[in-house]
């Protein structure tokens, strides 16, 4: 048997324990096939994602706990997101910054955005998120200029979350110093995609995979409810990260918001999000997952639970209390604050990077 794990792994143990039991074929498959570093098949992926409360959701939670251990270690990252501009060109029919809304639009000087991402560095963020709606107001020299001076300044990892950019950016971001670049898939669903999001489908996958050719650690994800949207197409989702050298996933649910044409729709479930963080991690071992402010909105806790479900990063907002208020992709959007985060993990005994300062 090809196996990445040793014969005294947690993960291994935890098979043996699932093939002696008598859980369903289903999981006992998935859990085989874990063994043999085989991911799920997508008819699996999709019995995953739509168990309910049951010990074999447990099950499949601790599967990927210890997936996550084996693979990643039992670290909680923290990363520091700085939404520097809220202004979109896109208008896409969930979110609450898109180019029709009515929201207060703000800009951050490149000044302030150093300055926060000073602020972050010295927090003990192992990496500083620079996101904002897609503004062509931010020209790829001033990109590149503010990835460089942070670099300089922090030396921390700075991951652009910008939207879709051409080729040529790209490189010169990756240039610059950036390593990371997340461009979430949304869904690769190309009908709901085009409904929800815009003409620019394949657009949008090319540049995803230009990220990965250029050797970014690059990001997918989608959202989890959106109209339409199947458990098949999720399955699909996670296939399309797996498939493409995806090495962070953002997977959150969808939350309505007012004002946006989905306003009246169903939030999207927690669920199924949950089963998601395991599915993913279970299908891509070493994957950098946040347990997403999206699923923190439902409820803080469920944040927190995701890091039973296999995720091992946070995002704590550092933007501006000033311009974060505007920054409403989403309402009632959760401040993932800082200290109270790190407080929260240290009393559920969390290990965090070693960079972290309180
Ligand atoms: N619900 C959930 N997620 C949303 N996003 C934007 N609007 C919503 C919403 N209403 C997510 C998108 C985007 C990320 C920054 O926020 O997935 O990629």
């Amino acid at each position: 048997m090809c196996t990445r794990y040793s014969q005294d792994s947690l993960t291994l143990k935890k098979i043996e324990e699932i093939l002696r039991s008598d859980l369903s074929d289903e999981i006992k498959s998935v859990a085989s096939k874990v063994a043999e570093n085989r991911p799920p098949s997508k008819e699996e992926i999709v019995y995953l994602l739509g168990l309910k409360d049951s010990e074999e959701r447990q099950v499949l939670f601790d599967l990927a706990s210890c997936v996550r251990h084996d693979n990643v270690g039992d670290t909680i990252f923290i990363k520091g997101i700085i939404e520097f501009s809220n202004y979109c060109k896109r208008d896409c029919l969930y979110c609450g910054i898109r180019a029709s809304s009515k929201v207060q639009r703000y800009r951050m000087s490149p000044y302030e955005i150093v300055s926060t991402a000073i602020e972050a560095a010295d927090y003990g963020v192992d990496t500083i998120i620079l996101q904002s709606g897609e503004d062509p107001f931010y020209t790829a020299e001033m990109v590149v200029d503010l990835i460089k001076e942070i670099r300089e300044k922090t030396h921390r990892s700075v991951s652009l979350s910008i939207g879709e950019r051409t080729s040529e950016e790209l490189k010169a971001f990756k240039d610059a110093g950036a390593s990371k670049y997340l461009l979430k898939e949304e869904t690769v669903n190309r009908k709901i995609f085009e409904k929800v999001h815009g003409s620019d489908y394949d657009e949008r996958i090319s540049t995803i995979k230009t990220l990965v050719s250029l050797n970014y650690i690059a990001g997918g994800g989608n959202i989890i409810g959106l109209p339409g949207q199947t458990l098949e197409d999720i399955a699909d989702d996670l296939i399309f990260m797996r498939e493409n050298g995806i090495k962070m996933a953002g997977i959150g649910p969808f939350i309505p918001t007012k004002d946006t044409p989905l306003e009246n729709y169903p939030a999207g479930s927690a669920d199924i999000t949950l089963n998601a963080y395991a599915c993913t991690r279970i299908s891509i071992p070493r994957i950098q997952m946040p347990s997403t402010t999206a699923l923190g909105t439902i409820d803080k806790n469920l944040q927190y639970k995701g890091f039973e479900a296999g995720c091992n990063v946070i995002m704590v907002n550092l933007t501006p209390d000033l311009y974060r208020k505007n920054y409403r992709i989403y309402d009632n959007k959760r401040k993932v604050e800082f200290y109270e985060t790190v407080k929260d993990l240290l009393d559920m005994k969390k290990k965090l990077t070693s960079l972290i300062r309180i």
